[in-house]
């Protein structure tokens, strides 16, 4: 009992104790805040330390004077009636405005804010209300008038007896890295588009030519049906009407087939002007009253190299929508042609688009136009808004394709009830690596550009079929059928060549040997190897002799047409 009273005692002699240092405490604080104290003697075990204090204040404001100076966002105070009471170099730069000319002038003079939705700047004061800080972004409106997006940090400041005196902002200029972010979502946006197309294109082309041999199985039986039937049958009525149903799915499948790019295109010099005026012709006669057709072709519209038939269908189909886009109302479809220049820094339709020299082409209507949703999905196959029956919706995904398989690009511009106008830009000819002679320049399609093709078999039959075929999709073909005059022409610089294909048996010099002369001097220059026998033991040496790819014999077109895709273009990244 009584040694619980004595450690009660002790606990309440230590408790007063602590009180009176914490009171002492609070004095010398008070004391230190008002100024009064000019150095403070603190007993430390080493006896007592004495601590300056005067003159603290103005060093610790000039210091930070100078901490904010550096500060490369922008930092403004202001007071409660918005005036600004303090800006530091980069608020200056930032708002090009000067600390003398808007020290105790409104925020708003400096600049005004724009808020992403209106309801966001009654959030932001919400925050500050209650939890004394906000941060997050907005647009600042200069003085200039230039509009940039800014990150901020605001908090409340307060004065000595805890009133609220004030904000403090921390500003940072985001204009570059929103932009950064915008461009990107759009590229990616743009990518999952042709990525999405491509994989339908790829989707329609193999139901489209399973579906082309039941249509010739159909029409042929349609055919012997029609032989085997009386002349005066009734059944032949009904014979006649299954043919014109397959004719017309027969025309369906080749739209898909031409989408999906399956098709083999022919690669010739097609003269603009002469596409324009035959479709326009065709066009003239589907006509209804009251619609008009103008048409300009600039004198300096360059050719180009590509497919006479899609290129044509390609002015078809944006015709036949444009005058579909005015049907019941007169209107006047404008098809214009000419030459346009892009550089490094002139602004392009679209960022696919290199710089360089391109035939634009422009079909432009008064018809009723598009909105945003209808805008982004009109290359898609079978969208239509048109009737159930009157539209298939493949018209314009059929015209993306030939335009992407020609290396072109194609832009719309269309508001509802503004009419539509599509451009297509097409590469000129001209544009196309230079070719040693006009005729291996006609044969440049846009798949190779003009690209350099080293080629080498003894067969010189073989030789020169594959020259002419891999000439076909564009590619500029050296044919040798000499291995080491071959491997001399390239290893010396005297041709230089962007790949080499080379059969594998030969007398004297394999395959094999040419690709590991070419890895140890050029090892950047790809190569396929050709043998009429592969197995896993030569595919270890050519994968060893570091060969892009082996492809067995006889090679089939589009295997090797494939091989030589996939060197130039990797998958993801195809023209066609
Ligand atoms: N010039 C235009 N003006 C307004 N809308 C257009 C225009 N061109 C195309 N469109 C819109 O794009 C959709 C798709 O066009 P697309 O040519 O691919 O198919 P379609 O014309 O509907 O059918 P198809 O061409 O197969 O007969 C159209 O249904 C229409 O909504
Ligand atoms: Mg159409």
């Amino acid at each position: 009992m009584r040694a619980k009273a004595a450690s009660a005692a002790t606990l309440l002699a230590q408790n007063a104790e602590l009180h009176a240092r914490l009171e002492a405490a609070e004095e010398t604080l008070q004391a230190i805040r008002s100024g009064a104290v000019d150095a403070l003697v603190v007993e430390t075990d080493a006896g007592p330390k004495i601590f300056r204090l005067e003159g603290l204040d103005a060093e610790s404001s000039r210091f930070r004077g100078e901490i904010l100076a550096q500060v490369s966002d922008a930092v403004i105070t202001i007071d409660n009636d918005q005036r600004v009471t303090f800006l530091n170099a980069a608020a200056e730069r930032q708002y090009g405005v000067t600390a003398p000319n808007v020290l105790g002038r409104r925020l708003s003079e400096i600049f005004q804010y724009r808020w992403q939705r209106p309801e966001d700047e009654a959030a932001a004061l919400t925050a500050l209300r209650e939890t004394g800080f906000w941060c997050g972004e907005n647009v600042h409106v200069k003085r200039s008038g230039e509009a940039i997006n800014v990150e901020s940090s605001v908090s409340q400041l307060r004065a000595e007896d805890e009133t609220f005196s004030g904000l403090l902002a921390v500003i940072r200029d985001i204009t570059g890295r929103k932009r950064a972010e915008q461009e990107h979502a759009r590229l990616e946006a743009q990518l999952r588009e042709s990525q999405k197309l491509e994989a339908i294109g790829t989707l329609a082309g193999g139901v489209a030519h399973d579906f082309n041999n039941i249509l010739g199985t159909i029409l042929i039986n349609a055919e012997l049906a029609r032989q085997d039937a009386s002349y005066n049958s009734q059944a032949l009525v009904s014979l006649t009407e299954i043919e014109k149903a397959s004719h017309r799915a027969r025309d369906l499948v080749q739209q898909i087939l031409t989408f999906s790019r399956r098709q083999v295109t022919s690669h010739q010099v097609v003269s603009i002007p002469s596409i324009v005026t035959e479709s326009v012709r065709l066009l003239r006669a589907g006509l209804l009253g009251g619609m008009r057709i103008e048409c300009y072709c600039a004198a300096d519209t360059p050719s180009v190299l590509g497919d006479l038939t899609q290129l044509t269908q390609v002015l078809l189909n944006l015709g036949v929508n444009a005058a579909q886009a005015m049907e019941g109302w007169p209107g006047t479809i404008e098809i214009r042609v000419e030459g346009v220049m892009f550089d490094e820094s002139s602004a392009r339709p679209d960022p696919a688009l290199r710089p360089g020299h391109y035939a634009r082409i422009v079909v432009s209507d008064t018809g009723h136009g598009m909105d945003a949703a209808t805008r982004r999905r009109i290359f898609e196959p079978f969208f239509t808004t048109r009737p159930s029956g009157k539209g298939t919706g493949l018209g314009l995904c059929v015209v993306h394709g030939i335009v992407q398989a020609h290396a072109g690009v194609i832009v719309v511009h269309s508001e509802p009830d503004k009419g539509s106008t599509f451009e297509v830009y097409l590469p000129s000819t001209n544009d196309l690596a230079a070719a040693p002679d006009p005729i291996e320049k006609a044969g440049q399609a846009a798949e190779g550009r003009g690209r350099h093709v080293l080629y080498i078999d003894d067969d010189q039959a073989q030789l020169f079929a594959s020259k002419r075929m891999i000439e076909r999709w564009g590619y500029r073909v050296s044919a040798y059928f000499e291995q080491r005059e071959a491997l001399d022409a390239v290893l010396s610089g005297r041709i230089r060549v962007d790949l080499v294909v080379t059969d594998f048996n030969m007398p004297g010099m394999s395959g094999l040997e040419i690709a590991r002369a070419i890895r140890d001097a050029l090892p950047d220059l790809p190569v396929i190897l050709i043998s009429g026998y592969v197995n896993e033991e030569l595919r270890a040496q050519a994968a060893a002799a570091g060969v892009r790819d082996l492809i067995a014999k006889p090679q089939d077109l589009e295997e090797l047409r494939d091989a030589v895709q996939n060197i130039f273009y990797p998958p993801g990244k195809r023209l066609g």
